[in-house]
C-alpha cells in the first residue's frame, strides 16, 4: 500500500508519554521518507484544519515532556456524521491518506469511524486509566501511578506523625486499576475499586480495626474515584469510629509530569510500530501488549473485549489486609 503522508493526534484526556509516542511516529516517518502531520485537538483539528508538518526539530526534546504537544480534546462535533466527513474532507484535501489516533477507547472509536470512510488508522494506547481492554498497558499509567504513589507517600510521613487515617481518591473515571495498583505499592490499610464489591463495614472498618488491635496508629485508605468520593468515605468512617481522616483528592496533578522510563520506552516502540503496521497494510488496528509482547489486533475486536482487576491482585491485596 503506497502511504504517502501520515497524520498524526492525540485525544481525549491526555497521558504522560503522548509526546514520546508522537516523535515515534514523526521520526518512524521520515526514516521512511513519509511525510507527517500533526493534527492538533484531537478530532477537533481534522474537522477545522488545525495541522501542522512536522519534522524531527518539531518533535525535538519532547520525549521527556508530559502533556501533548498536540493538544488533546473530545470531540463532540465528531460524534455525528457531518463531523466526520468534514473530517475526512480535511484528509482527502491535504492528501491525508493514513492517521495514527492515540489515546483511549473514545479516540479508537473516532478512528474506527474514520477507518468506514476508507481513511487508514492504526490507534495507540494512552490513558492513565490504563482501562483499555485489549492491552495490559496503555501509555501514561506508570508515570500516573509514580506519581500517585509518591504523593501518598509524603502524605503517610504526617499522617503517621498525627497518628491519623487518610482516604485518598486516586483518578480512573469508571475503573479501579489504578488505584489498585497505587493501593497495593503504598501498603494501604485498605482499597476500594468499582469492580469489586464494597462491603464497607467488612473491606474499611474491620480492616482499620484490624490494623489498631496490631499496633498501627495511622491508616490509609485508596478509592478508585468510581468506587465513592474520599469525602463521604472520610464521614462515613468518622461515624464508625473514633477517627477524624483526612481527605486527599489527588486529581489531575497524576495526568502531568516527565514520563517515566517505561512509558518513553513502550510509547516509542509503539509509535514506530504504528507506522511499520501502517506501511505493511495492517490497518484498523490498535496496537497493545499482550503477555509481555507487542501485538495488535482489530479495532472492532479491541473495543469489543472485556477487562478484569486481576484475581490476584485481589487475593494479594486481602493477604496484606487481612489480619
Ligand atoms: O481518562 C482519564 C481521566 O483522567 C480519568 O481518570 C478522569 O475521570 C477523567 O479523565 C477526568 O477528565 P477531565 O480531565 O475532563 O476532568
Amino acid at each position: 500500500m503506497g502511504i504517502k503522508r501520515i497524520g498524526v493526534l492525540t485525544s481525549g484526556g491526555d497521558a504522560p508519554g503522548m509526546n514520546s509516542c508522537v516523535r515515534a511516529v514523526v521520526r518512524t516517518a521520515l526514516y521512511h521518507g513519509i511525510e507527517c502531520y500533526g493534527i492538533r485537538r484531537g478530532y477537533n483539528g481534522l474537522i477545522s484544519g488545525d495541522i501542522i508538518k512536522l519534522d524531527e526539530k518539531n518533535v525535538s526534546h519532547i520525549i521527556n515532556r508530559g502533556g501533548t504537544i498536540l493538544y488533546t480534546a473530545r470531540s463532540k462535533e465528531f460524534l455525528n456524521e457531518e463531523g466526520q466527513k468534514k473530517a475526512v474532507s480535511t484528509c482527502k484535501f491535504l492528501g491525508l491518506d493514513s492517521i495514527v489516533a492515540i489515546g483511549g477507547d473514545g479516540t479508537f472509536r473516532g478512528a474506527r469511524a474514520l477507518s468506514k470512510w476508507g481513511i487508514n488508522v492504526v490507534c495507540i494506547p494512552a490513558t492513565i486509566d490504563n482501562d483499555i481492554s485489549c492491552t495490559n498497558y496503555s501509555i501514561g499509567f506508570d508515570t500516573a501511578a509514580n506519581t500517585a504513589i509518591e504523593c501518598i507517600d509524603k502524605l503517610r510521613d504526617t499522617m503517621q506523625s498525627h497518628e491519623r487515617c487518610s482516604v485518598v481518591e486516586v483518578m480512573g473515571r469508571n475503573a479501579g486499576y489504578l488505584a489498585m495498583y497505587v493501593g497495593l505499592a503504598v501498603g494501604a490499610t485498605a482499597i476500594l475499586v468499582p469492580e469489586e464489591p464494597i462491603d464497607f463495614e467488612r473491606d474499611v472498618i474491620e480492616k482499620i480495626r484490624a490494623a489498631r488491635f496490631n499496633g498501627f496508629t495511622h491508616y490509609m485508605i485508596v478509592v478508585a474515584e468510581g468506587a465513592g468520593s474520599a469525602s463521604e468515605i472520610a464521614n462515613k468512617i468518622k461515624e464508625a469510629i473514633d477517627l477524624d481522616p483526612r481527605v486527599t483528592v489527588l486529581g489531575h496533578i497524576q495526568r502531568g509530569g516527565t514520563p517515566t522510563g517505561r512509558d518513553r520506552v513502550n510509547a516509542t516502540k509503539m509509535g514506530y510500530l504504528a507506522v511499520e503496521m501502517l506501511l505493511q497494510g495492517r490497518t484498523n488496528r490498535i496496537v497493545c501488549t499482550h503477555q509481555g509482547t507487542f501485538t495488535d489486533v482489530d479495532i472492532d475486536e479491541g473495543l469489543a473485549m472485556q477487562k478484569h482487576i486481576q484475581k490476584m491482585e485481589v487475593d494479594v491485596l486481602a493477604a496484606m489486609t487481612g489480619i
